[in-house]
């Protein structure tokens, strides 16, 4: 009972903030926004973002879909342009053309090096398919229709309801 009140006092008292950019189907923009339900998180796009605000968050979400094997550039362009901070505790989600075993560890290595660099402590990770009709898949009608799905929402839930306990 003492720790239910305490989480719901840490949730309420928390202040979340999730940076996306999602253009080509709003794929991760779906995954952002089932995220930001549980976190009671704001979402913003980079272009909205004063790096100096960022320092007014306890925790920090950061998310677009993967374009040539890395987060979008006006992420890893804000990660470059981030002042420094102490541990701030932050997540990192995609969605994707193909995914899989150490795939999301691997496409989200720009952006995880830049955030450590700053000194940010990524606390976990998620990422799920996304529809994709890049280039000559647009002629087959894309792979990956109809996702994110329902249950890739649900993922994206449990997910964030990970982070919030392991805060
Ligand atoms: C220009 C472009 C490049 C892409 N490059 C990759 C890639 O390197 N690896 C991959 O798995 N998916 C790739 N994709 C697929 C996207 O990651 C996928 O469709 C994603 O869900 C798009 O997210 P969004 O709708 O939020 O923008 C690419 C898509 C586009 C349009």
């Amino acid at each position: 009972m003492e720790n239910k009140v305490n989480n719901q006092k840490d949730s309420l008292s928390m202040k979340s903030l999730i940076v996306l950019f999602s253009y080509h189907h709003n794929n991760t923009e779906k995954i952002a926004k089932a995220i930001s339900e549980v976190l009671n998180a704001e979402i913003k796009m980079p272009e909205q973002i004063n790096p100096e605000e960022l320092q007014n968050h306890d925790l920090i979400g950061f998310g677009s879909g993967i374009y040539s094997a890395k987060h979008h550039e006006s992420l890893l362009d804000l990660a470059d342009k981030l002042p420094e901070v102490n541990n701030k505790k932050s997540f990192l989600f995609s969605t994707a053309g193909i995914t899989g075993k150490s795939k999301a560890y691997k496409d989200h290595t720009t952006l995880r090096e830049k955030l450590e660099s700053k000194g940010y402590t990524i606390i976990d990770e998620f990422q799920c398919k996304g529809f994709n009709t890049n280039s000559f898949l647009k002629l087959f009608g894309g792979m990956n229709k109809g996702r994110p799905n329902d249950q890739d929402l649900k993922n994206a839930e449990t997910f964030a309801l990970k982070v919030k306990k392991n805060l």
